[in-house]
């Protein structure tokens, strides 16, 4: 009995004692939640000029009558379900993890665990040294799980799709006799292409067909750009370069933040 308290005792202390040098619970949570609400601003803005896009170029209707940014709700919502799991993963689980130590002399190379690592390693000094990495690692996650929600035959861009379908046909059935003249020129065209003398709703039904294949590439084109947008809202500079983003970085909270946890 005393034998099995020992060990308790002792895999508590070990856990203790791993909890001084390493970034774990509160503090994976702290800056996992960090990076997410600071991203807030300019994921935002990289949505909001998505969906003004989708509005003014898809629908092509000037007279919204419902706020661009609802189109992306159904991703949105998406995002917002799944954006602390994959945040988590991309910097904790997949980076920085794992003790510092030489795993040859079992020694902590200088500055590690704390204040300033040069392994990589799931220490507070580590994240601090690798920062412009670490900065990286969170602006990339928000467009890898943008793109994987918006990918095609998701349940998300499904519903997004549909709605910017039906709004497509909406604005054309609003009066707009310019477009109702063009309309009917090209249909006289393709009864003289083809010489048959189809003014059916067979021809109508192709019209629309064609449309909505046109409006699904015109908005899978906008959907690819969310990288651009995004790398736009916090400053431009995607390639990795320690001056890149410079609005998403928040270097100066960030660092001191990370080294107040244990
Ligand atoms: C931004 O990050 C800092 C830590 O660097 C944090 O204290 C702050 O709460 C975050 N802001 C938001 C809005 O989450």
């Amino acid at each position: 009995m005393s034998k099995l308290l020992s060990m308790v005792s002792m895999i508590l202390l070990h856990g203790l004692l791993n909890r001084v040098y390493a970034c774990e619970g509160d503090c994976i949570v702290g800056i996992t939640n960090a990076f997410l609400g600071n991203y807030t601003r300019p994921m935002n803005i990289a949505l909001v000029n998505l969906a003004d896009s989708i509005v003014s170029n898809v629908i092509q209707n000037k007279n919204s009558p419902v706020a661009p940014l609802s189109y992306l709700n159904p991703v949105i919502a998406e995002y917002n379900r799944r954006a602390y799991d994959y945040m988590e993963t991309a910097i904790f689980k997949d980076y920085f993890h794992g003790k510092c130590e030489d795993p040859d002399t079992g020694i902590d190379p200088p500055g590690c665990p704390k204040p300033d690592c040069d392994v990589v390693c799931g220490t507070p000094g580590s994240m601090v040294h690798f920062y412009s990495k670490l900065r990286y690692l969170a602006f990339d996650a928000n467009i890898d799980l943008f793109n994987d929600i918006v990918a095609p035959g998701s349940d998300a861009y499904k519903k997004v799709e549909n709605t910017v379908l039906a709004a497509v046909e909406a604005s054309r059935s609003g009066s707009n006799k310019q477009r109702r003249l063009l309309r009917f020129m090209r249909r006289t065209d393709s009864i003289v292409a083809t010489g048959s003398g189809s003014l059916d709703s067979r021809s109508n039904d192709n019209s629309k067909e064609k449309r909505s294949d046109q409006t699904k590439s015109e908005l899978r084109s906008l959907l690819n750009q969310f990288r651009l947008l995004l790398t736009v809202a916090c400053g431009g500079g995607q390639d990795g370069k320690t001056n890149g983003i410079p609005f998403c970085t928040w270097e100066d909270t960030f660092k001191p933040y990370i080294l107040s946890f244990p």
